[in-house]
């Protein structure tokens, strides 16, 4: 089973995103790419700062209207976590942290809501785990700064109506589709992250050598490590500190793009940013099933890996890449997988897949 994987999109125990030098932007200057969703955050975050101070046409000023709710969703890896701190800093405001899981029960939101100042933020990660118990606590916190409890039990029990400071809550998941209706609908803005580009991986990476003390980097290595990353910051920035590894030991520090070839070829890690994982289940596809289609159960039970597994982290990035189509009959391999492998590609394929 491949646990760690060097490009995963997901946090491996090796990041240290918390430790040594961070590669985490903390401004809004330095976050790079989603263009659109910045200029949509600078207009909210300029306007809720005006109305704060009253420096609004009628000179009233207004603190309790903090910035709108934001939900921001897409997959791992894209700096989802990274923005709500861009966002609190923005504000000049300070982000308290809690997670969809550890919201276990009422009380732990009402924990977090009275530690708040007015105009904080909250940020919520894997917003789709909070339990629905929970979910309707968090509405009238939301909508008007409020939440009801119940203390006492028995014939004892009411209602009492605690008020919390007016705050900003950043919801953030990678499943978007898990959300309920009226939670959704609560949101201001709502964000779908996309995957970046290899210029605005380059720039990324750019920052995380002058961070890292890593000068005088070719450009050519880092549209070799951009290449390699799957559209996604966090496996840039793995495959960058794998690479100045390698360097250090094996080439006095001198990075070059032989060198980036041979550190991620070592790993395993092709010029489309495919590990073995990958590789293996397009394979399998290919040589066993004919190209398909298959059943992903059936791929998964003859590559003895976990059908799950297969579906979130190896099939996302290959649908995307266009290596692998779903059809209403299973997965089947796609002539730009069948030329990267180097297997022949039978035309009458083409026409099976748009029949579907
Ligand atoms: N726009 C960006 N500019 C520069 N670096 C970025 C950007 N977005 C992400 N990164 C880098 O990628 C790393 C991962 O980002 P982050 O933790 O914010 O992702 P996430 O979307 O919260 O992922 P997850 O869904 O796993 O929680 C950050 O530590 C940062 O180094
Ligand atoms: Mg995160």
């Amino acid at each position: 089973m491949a646990t760690e994987r060097l490009i995963a999109a997901t946090p491996q125990t090796t990041d240290q995103e918390w430790a040594g030098p961070t590669l985490r932007p903390d401004s809004m200057d330095e976050y790079i790419g989603q263009a659109d969703l910045l200029e949509k955050l600078e207009i909210a975050i300029e306007a809720a700062k005006a109305r704060a101070t009253g420096n609004v046409a009628d000179g009233i000023a207004r603190p309790h209207e903090p910035l709108e709710h934001v939900l921001l969703h897409g997959p791992p890896g894209l700096g989802k976590t990274t923005l709500a701190h861009v966002i609190a800093r923005e504000m000049g405001t300070k982000l308290i942290t809690t997670s969809g899981p550890a919201l276990a029960r009422g009380n732990d939101l009402v924990a977090a809501l009275t530690r708040l100042q007015p105009g904080d933020v909250l940020f919520i990660d894997e917003i789709h785990r909070m339990p629905i118990a929970v979910e309707e606590f968090i509405y009238p916190a939301m909508e008007d700064f409020k939440i009801d409890v119940t203390v006492d039990t028995g014939m004892h029990a009411r209602t009492v109506q605690i008020k919390c400071k007016p705050f900003t809550l950043i919801g953030a998941t990678t499943r978007a589709g898990l959300l309920s209706a009226p939670l959704r609908s609560r949101f201001g803005i709502t964000h779908h992250l996309r995957y970046y580009s290899r210029d605005d991986l380059r720039v990324i990476l750019h920052r995380s050598c002058r961070v890292m003390g890593l000068l005088a980097v070719e450009e050519a290595c880092l549209e070799a490590i951009s290449a390699r990353s799957r559209g996604t910051p966090r496996i840039a920035n793995r495959l960058l500190r794998r690479v100045r590894d390698f360097a250090q030991v094996r080439a006095k520090g001198v990075v070059s793009e032989s060198l980036v070839e041979t550190a991620l070829g070592l790993e395993g890690v092709d010029e489309l940013g495919l590990d073995d994982l990958d590789r293996n289940y397009l394979r399998t596809i290919a040589t066993v099933y004919d190209g398909g289609p298959v059943g992903l159960e059936t791929v998964a039970a003859t590559m003895n890996e976990d059908s799950g597994t297969l579906e979130d982290v190896v099939e996302p990035y290959l649908l995307q890449i266009g290596f692998l189509a779903r059809t209403r009959r299973g997965r089947m391999l796609t002539r730009a997988a069948a030329e990267h492998l180097g297997i022949a590609w039978n035309p009458e394929r083409e026409g099976e897949m748009l029949g579907g």
